[in-house]
């Protein structure tokens, strides 16, 4: 495929491996697999926050936190800052995760989980997507109504590390994603929403990724035919063989 510095392959490993001593090995595993070649950033992975300290001296790709508290530094009891993050060696947030939203985030704290991230200088990937779609095109507006009143007010000197992951929430964790004509159309939308929220210039400014049934066969048609800027992958960045191989597409 065409490569472009742009394609931003992600990782997510939720809830695994169940050591860090398996996850240490998988990331020796996959930076002997991939092309280094290519320009960095290699890859994102984002990881089990309490293995991000020692995955972020190891690995040659950023790692980063599948989520922040959305506090700051005080007396709040079992929660961990995104200053502490950051600076444990967090490269980068994913925030607003359909699970996550799931057990009860809403968008008020996604807003401020946003900024939050984003002050703390980590790059920041905001989640947004359908649970289903309708023949009138409402999950459309649905979606660009999220992006507004997530991202209204936010500083536009801050735009250079926000991406935008479309993630439908029919397509994750299943057999089948979305097509990249279904990624297409939301990804022009998403477009639209961040031009009406930040103005044209700024917008642009903003990458836009897509997650959801990401494998080694469909991964580089999101980016060649869906218009995406690369890809959030679950389950495929949980196996060594099949996240390697995949990066190497994306950066051929
Ligand atoms: P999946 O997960 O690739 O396993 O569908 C995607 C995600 O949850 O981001």
């Amino acid at each position: 495929m065409k490569k472009t510095d742009a394609n931003l392959v992600f990782g997510n490993w939720k809830s695994t491996p169940s050591t860090i001593s398996q996850a240490k090995s998988f990331i020796k595993r996959l930076d002997s697999k991939i092309n280094k070649s290519s320009k960095k950033p290699l890859y994102f992975l984002a990881v089990p926050e309490v293995f991000i300290g020692e995955l972020s001296k190891i690995s040659l790709g950023s790692i980063g936190s599948q989520n922040i508290s959305g506090v700051k530094e005080g007396q709040t009891t079992g929660l961990v800052t995104a200053m502490q993050v950051r600076s444990s060696g967090a490269d980068f947030s994913i925030i607003g995760h359909s699970e996550v939203r799931e057990r009860g985030e809403n968008l008020n704290d996604i807003k401020a989980k946003v900024e939050l991230s984003l002050r703390s200088k980590m790059k920041t990937v905001l989640c947004v997507g359908e649970k289903e779609r309708d023949n009138s095109g409402k999950y459309l507006s649905k979606i660009e109504e999220d992006l507004k009143s997530t991202l209204s007010n936010l500083d536009k000197g801050l735009l250079d590390s926000l991406i935008i992951a479309y993630e439908p929430i029919w397509a994750i964790g299943k057999d089948v994603g979305a097509t990249p004509q279904e990624c297409f159309e939301v990804i022009i939308s998403i477009k639209r929403a961040l031009s009406d929220i930040f103005g044209e210039k700024y917008g642009k400014k903003v990458k836009i990724i897509y997650g959801g049934t990401v494998n080694e066969i469909n991964a580089t048609s999101y980016i060649e035919e869906g218009g995406a800027n690369g890809l959030l992958i679950g389950r495929s960045s949980q196996d060594v063989n099949t996240f390697s191989k995949i990066i190497n597409s994306c950066h051929e």
